[in-house]
């Protein structure tokens, strides 16, 4: 078995179940919205939905990110070296972790639904960040380093 391929498999993997997470929330939250920023006995039903959802969803994204981490490191040890990019990447990685997590709380766990299409808006906000930074990312990992 050659370790350094199943490393790849498992980084490109975790990536790739990471984003994906990510494309089918902004889907998901897409489809809410109207029941989200409408009428109330409907909110409160999309509401409860969102919340299953987000519940499945971070389960995954945990795990994902854990294995994208530790895949990252191993490649970096055995493989690649621990060269400047690497640890630009690994910076990169711990920024976006701190910045989502830091938008979440600040923005987006204190709406209460039915909110405002304005303040909704938070939800787009959040994947915007989340897309730049896997976007710098790929950039260094493919381009730069
Ligand atoms: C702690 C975080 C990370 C570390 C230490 C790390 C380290 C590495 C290393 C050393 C390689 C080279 C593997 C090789 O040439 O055999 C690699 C490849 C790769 N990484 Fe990461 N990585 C991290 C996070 C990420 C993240 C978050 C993404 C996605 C946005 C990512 C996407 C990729 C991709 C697509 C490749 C494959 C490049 C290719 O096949 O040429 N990595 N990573």
């Amino acid at each position: 078995m050659d370790f350094h391929a199943l490393l790849r498999v498992a980084h490109i993997t975790g990536f790739a179940a990471w984003f994906g997470t990510i494309f089918a929330s902004l889907f998901l939250l897409k489809t809410l919205q109207p029941g989200l920023t409408g009428e109330k006995k409907q909110a409160e039903e999309y509401s409860l939905l969102l919340r299953r959802f987000i519940k499945l969803e971070t389960k995954v994204a945990d795990a994902a990110v854990i294995l994208v981490i530790l895949s990252g490191l191993l490649l970096a040890h055995f493989h690649a070296g621990w060269t400047p990019w690497v640890f630009a990447k690994i910076g990169l990685v711990l920024a976006q972790i701190a910045l989502t997590i830091g938008y979440i709380i600040k923005a987006i766990q204190p709406i209460a639904y039915p909110c405002e299409p304005s303040r909704y808006t938070a939800w787009y906000r959040l994947f915007t960040i989340s897309f730049s930074m896997f976007g710098i990312i790929l950039i260094v990992t493919f381009f730069l380093r």
